[in-house]
């Protein structure tokens, strides 16, 4: 293999000399594929030192901490809130508040009822859009970028900083448990404290270098820079009267906290009174939930997007672990009346005295979680996301609900083609399986064709989630919960193991894209031209495993290359070795601080893209070992890109539009 690709280095390099110059000089990324070689080699060192070491765990005696043998330190605000509240509906008597979460004083055992929370108590986004001032002001809003209409987490946002404000204006007019929730919410100056979407960006940038889970929090900033400035456009007097850091403060309550309670049923008949008119029976709620769809473009009575959200007292205490020992169900809780409870119930085991019950918020990456909550368990317990997709951005950000993205819902237009179109065509020049480079359609017209074939079909996928991103298995999917999320379980930092069936089969997806990125001219028997067009309109057109075993190792040598680059563009020579260090010692001195939060995403990013490039090295090696030594053309793989000038055909005649995307 290393003898393939040492013999492709050199032909590719003879061709650089006499291409060299301001082609390769610009991007960073361009300057680190330079340097591809070397990372073959380090790949070898790097795999002795990062796996894991057979279960030799440091466990952590929870006894050490003071906080797991005593209920200290309530939030006073948080205990005002579960007293006014409790003495109206159901709460587990063995429940207390402990910062700003709950403990429990006794063993709850699994099964039991924590809380029943009525529908008066909660802040739903169907209260939002039949709030008359909602309707009047901000239904129009839309996204500068995309023209998108807002997401429902963006109105239940704008809502509760309206609602916020009424409170404040007049108290007198909301029931006390109203007042207690608003006064427990976090304020502005408790977010700066720990939530990353409103820290300094340059600090970010600092803390997560180069990573996914940077790209992931400028898409939550994005997201909610833009939500303010699109409610700012549609109603001045909305801007005037809540301002930026009001919005900030509800919509980072709203990010953190909302919770789902599915479609609304017949009961919100009797709740609605708006537009001056009472609903009266379920067909009229029916077409008011219909109407949305024309003035918001959100469809209520859908249940695979989630129905309704909404702000949920108490119910939106508890942390998050993916072994959680919390569950929540919005039911009915006597036969014989008409509304619902948001109950919230122990499940899967019971709840230790004095520890933490935990929720699930769903499957999220470190990175989203991160981005979302500013909270990581830091155990290992959660999927990495990669984002191999350096050349170029993406439109879409796949968060929940797909509440934000830069793409029109109605799809891509020329301005984002071009856009995406200089980015698109880095991941073309690599030439694999030619001898040599194609400089263009002058000397190549048959591989000019297929190249710019490829290039409309990567404009097609440019912006599939899947197809650039990939999850990568938890390093430690058993590990449970801590006593309480502010002690570690285990001081020793999640390792991989040397098993690929930590990136299945998210590198499937990759793979695809990489087929369209490795095929030649003689694939498909030599029809990979005409195949190529005949599908420029089909959606669903994959390059699936059996073309052949030159383009299946082509492919994976293009993933390998993505995982390489991802690896050098986060530094990860010496780096990873220092900051693991630093990790170790902050488990032991600063679990859970703001630093060691943000330094734990990062290093369990670059452990992902580290022990992803390994395995993907390890199966190619073992795969095509017979390929080592004088493989046919098909089976060579460039160190080097091309010269970008034999790239210029597929671009010659585009405007370019660049740098639209930012706040
Ligand atoms: C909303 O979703 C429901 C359930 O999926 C579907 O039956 C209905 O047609 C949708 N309404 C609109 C206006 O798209
Ligand atoms: C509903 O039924 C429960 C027992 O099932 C009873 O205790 C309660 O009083 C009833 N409520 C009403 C409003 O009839
Ligand atoms: C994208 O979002 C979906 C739905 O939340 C999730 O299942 C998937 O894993 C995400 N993909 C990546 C690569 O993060
Ligand atoms: C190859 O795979 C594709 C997609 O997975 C499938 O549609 C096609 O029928 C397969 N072709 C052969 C020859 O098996
Ligand atoms: C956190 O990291 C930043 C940036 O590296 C540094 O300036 C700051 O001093 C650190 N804070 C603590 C408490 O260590």
């Amino acid at each position: 293999m290393t003898t393939a690709k040492k013999k492709k280095a050199s032909s590719s390099k003879k061709e650089k000399s006499t291409n060299d110059g301001a082609g390769y000089s610009s991007s960073p990324t361009q300057l680190l594929l330079r340097i591809f070689p070397f990372w073959v080699a380090l790949i070898g060192i790097f795999m002795a030192l990062y796996w894991k070491e057979s279960n030799r765990q440091q466990s952590v005696s929870s006894l050490s901490f003071p906080e797991a043998t005593s209920l200290s330190d309530p939030n006073v605000r948080v205990a005002k809130l579960l007293f006014l509240a409790c003495r109206r509906t159901y709460c587990h008597p063995h429940l207390q508040v402990s910062k700003r979460s709950l403990r429990a004083t006794e063993r709850i055992p699994q099964g039991e009822k924590l809380f029943e929370i009525p529908r008066s108590m909660h802040l739903w986004d169907l209260d939002a859009y039949r709030d008359p001032y909602v309707r009047k002001h901000l239904f129009k809003a839309s996204h500068k970028i995309s023209g998108n209409r807002l997401s429902q987490e963006a109105f239940l946002a704008a809502y509760l900083a309206l609602e916020l404000h009424r409170a404040e204006e007049n108290p007198s007019s909301f029931d006390a448990i109203r007042l207690a929730y608003f006064d427990s919410l976090p304020t502005y100056e408790e977010f700066l404290a720990y939530h990353p979407a409103v820290q300094d960006k340059d600090l970010m940038n600092e803390l997560l270098g180069r990573s996914a889970a940077q790209g992931v929090l400028q898409g939550y900033r994005n997201m909610i820079n833009a939500e303010w400035e699109a409610f700012s456009a549609a109603s001045p007097h909305f801007e005037n009267m809540i301002g930026q850091e009001r919005y900030l403060r509800a919509r980072l309550v709203v990010l953190s906290r909302v919770l789902h309670v599915g479609p609304p049923g017949p009961e919100e008949v009797m709740a609605a009174s708006f537009i001056g008119q009472q609903l009266e029976n379920q067909d009229l709620l029916l077409d008011e939930l219909y109407s949305y769809q024309d003035l918001i473009g959100v469809n209520l009575t859908d249940a695979s997007g989630g129905g309704c959200i909404a702000l949920i007292p108490l119910a939106d205490l508890f942390n998050h672990h993916p072994h959680n020992n919390v569950d929540f169900q919005y039911k009915k809780i006597q036969p014989n009346r008409s509304g619902r409870s948001f109950v919230v119930s122990a499940v899967h085991r019971d709840i230790e005295k004095l520890s933490e019950p935990m929720a699930s918020y769903g499957t999220l990456s470190d990175a989203h979680l991160y981005g979302r909550y500013g909270f990581n368990n830091g155990d290992g317990s959660g999927p990495i996301q990669l984002s191999l997709a350096f050349h170029h951005d993406m439109m879409k950000l796949n968060m929940t609900n797909d509440q934000y993205n830069y793409l029109p819902d109605s799809g891509t237009t020329s301005k984002f083609r071009n856009y995406q179109k200089r980015g698109l065509i880095k991941y073309l020049m690599y030439d694999d399986g030619y001898d040599g480079c194609i400089p263009g359609p002058t000397t190549h017209p048959e591989e000019a064709e297929l190249k710019r074939l490829k290039l409309e079909h990567l404009l097609r996928i440019a912006n599939d989630y899947e197809r650039w991103n990939m999850l990568v298995a938890p390093r430690a999917p058993d590990i449970l919960p801590a006593v309480t999320s502010t002690i570690p379980s285990t001081f020793s930092i999640p390792q991989f193991e040397k098993d690929f069936s930590y990136l299945e089969p998210g590198v499937e997806r990759l793979l695809e894209t990489c087929r369209m990125i490795s095929l030649i001219n003689g694939d498909f028997n030599g029809r990979a031209v005409a195949v190529l067009k005949e599908n420029l309109d089909n959606s669903n057109f994959i390059i699936g495993p059996n073309v052949s075993d030159a383009l299946e190792f082509r492919s994976y040598m293009c993933v390998s290359r993505w995982f390489g680059t991802r690896m050098v563009t986060m530094e990860l020579r010496g780096k990873l070795n220092a900051e693991f260090q630093r990790l170790a010692t902050m488990n032991r001195n600063a679990f859970g601080t703001f630093n060691w939060t943000a330094l734990q995403v990062k290093l369990g990013e670059m452990q992902a893209s580290q022990a992803g490039s390994a395995l993907i090295f390890q199966r190619v090696s073992e795969r095509w070992e017979d390929k080592k030594v004088n493989a046919e053309v098909e089976y060579t793989a460039k160190d080097l890109a091309c010269p970008e000038e034999y790239a210029t055909f597929l671009y010659k005649d585009d405007e370019s539009s660049s740098g639209f995307l930012y706040y």
